[in-house]
């Protein structure tokens, strides 16, 4: 991961995380999140049309290509729009090569050219040519952007007054286009997937969604009426939390129950194994979108459900990514329904992220009904 991110949030650690973090967290801030809802929207429009001309191929590699679109019109706006294809399919096949590494228990280092690595160093060069261009293009760009990217260029350090220089801009552009896409993919198909198991429950969203919207494009104010939608995005996320682990290393020695934790032990949380804890959950097997209803499920489970992580390190993209799904699960279900092929044999599938693997969903659209 470091080879691609380099020294991004997601990478790095101790007083230098600290200082990014700082600089970047006002960028994610709701109230400037609001102003990227119309190039979320845009995007999901744009799938939907080609839905409605009859290309859909897969619940996950469209979920996966929206999200993809999604991250790269939110950061880079306009410009990525020529290179988006180099980036998807340089990253796609970083990914990949990523979580084969990830299972695999001895690696030859990375400056060893076997044609795996060189075709890692190509893709990794594609992507660094077509951000250095996009740079470069800001930097001589008078006009205004409403995009992450112009948030991050602008942002300046606390104490020195500078902004960040250009290979650390890279990385963390790197680093929120990797974090920003595969898991909210993930955690979109799952939610289609558990909605087309429970027509119950995909009849109160699609009711919702009808009153709130009434067949209009959602925008910013409306996020908050979708209160169903949303609960039925918590239960999702807790079923299946798309970061099913979560690694920490103890700086002291500490204990855990009965046992002795080293100072520099390797930690790994696992927020699956916690949201099916039969200790803190009631039917924790059972998808029941109303128990997050009143907030008082999260207050009593405090700590037991971390879809996003907690404490420090906290997912930066936790208000991008609600918002996000909150809009493409609106848009998608105003006008189709997601229909689960029975025969098909879905089960979780723990890479980096929990893929739904075997998932087979046809999209219905709502005038065939
Ligand atoms: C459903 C979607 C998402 C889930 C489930 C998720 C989950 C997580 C989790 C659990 C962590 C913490 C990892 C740890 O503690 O070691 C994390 C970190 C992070 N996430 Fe997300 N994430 C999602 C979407 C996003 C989006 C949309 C973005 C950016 C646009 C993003 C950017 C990041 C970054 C940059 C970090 C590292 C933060 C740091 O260490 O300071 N994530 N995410």
């Amino acid at each position: 991961m470091k080879y691609l991110l380099g020294n991004g949030l997601l990478t790095s650690e101790g007083e230098f995380w600290l200082r990014q973090r700082r600089l970047i967290q006002p960028a994610f801030h709701k109230q400037k999140l609001a102003q990227l809802v119309t190039d979320m929207a845009s995007c999901t429009g744009n799938m939907i049309s080609k839905w409605e001309q009859g290309s859909y191929s897969q619940l996950t590699t469209e979920m996966m290509m929206l999200t993809l679109d999604i991250v790269s019109s939110t950061l880079l706006h306009a410009n990525v729009k020529n290179n988006a294809t180099i980036i998807s399919e340089a990253l796609s096949f970083l990914l990949k090569s990523v979580n084969i590494r990830t299972r695999t228990p001895i690696l030859l280092p990375i400056w060893i050219p076997t044609p795996e690595h060189q075709k890692i160093k190509k893709a990794v060069k594609a992507i660094n040519e077509v951000l250095d261009a996009v740079f470069e293009q800001r930097r001589s760009d008078s006009n205004q952007h409403h995009d992450l990217l112009s948030m991050l260029m602008e942002s300046k350090y606390e104490a020195s007054g500078e902004s960040m220089s250009s290979k650390q801009l890279r990385d963390e552009v790197m680093t929120i286009f990797v974090a920003g896409h595969e898991t909210t993919a993930n955690a979109l198909s799952w939610a289609l997937y558990l909605l087309a198991k429970h027509p119950e429950k995909l009849s109160n969203c699609k009711n919702e969604i009808r009153q709130v919207l009434n067949g209009r494009t959602p925008e910013f104010n409306d996020l908050t009426n979708l209160k169903y939608l949303t609960n039925v995005i918590e239960e999702t996320l807790r079923i299946y939390p798309p970061a099913w682990i979560i690694g920490r290393k103890n700086i002291k020695p500490d204990k855990i129950g009965n046992y002795a934790v080293p100072a520099g032990t390797n930690i790994l949380i696992s927020p699956y194994a916690l949201h099916r804890d039969k200790r803190f959950w009631e039917n924790p097997e059972t998808f029941i979108p109303e128990r997050f209803e009143t907030g008082e499920t999260i207050k009593k489970v405090k700590n037991m459900y971390l879809p996003f992580g907690a404490g420090p390190r906290i997912c930066i993209g936790n208000n991008f990514a609600m918002m996000e799904m909150q809009i493409v699960l609106a848009m998608i279900l105003s006008k189709f329904t997601p229909v689960l092929n029975p025969s098909a044999q879905v089960v979780p599938e723990p890479l980096i992220t929990l893929r739904p693997k075997g998932l087979e969903i046809d999209m219905k659209p709502d005038f065939l009904n």
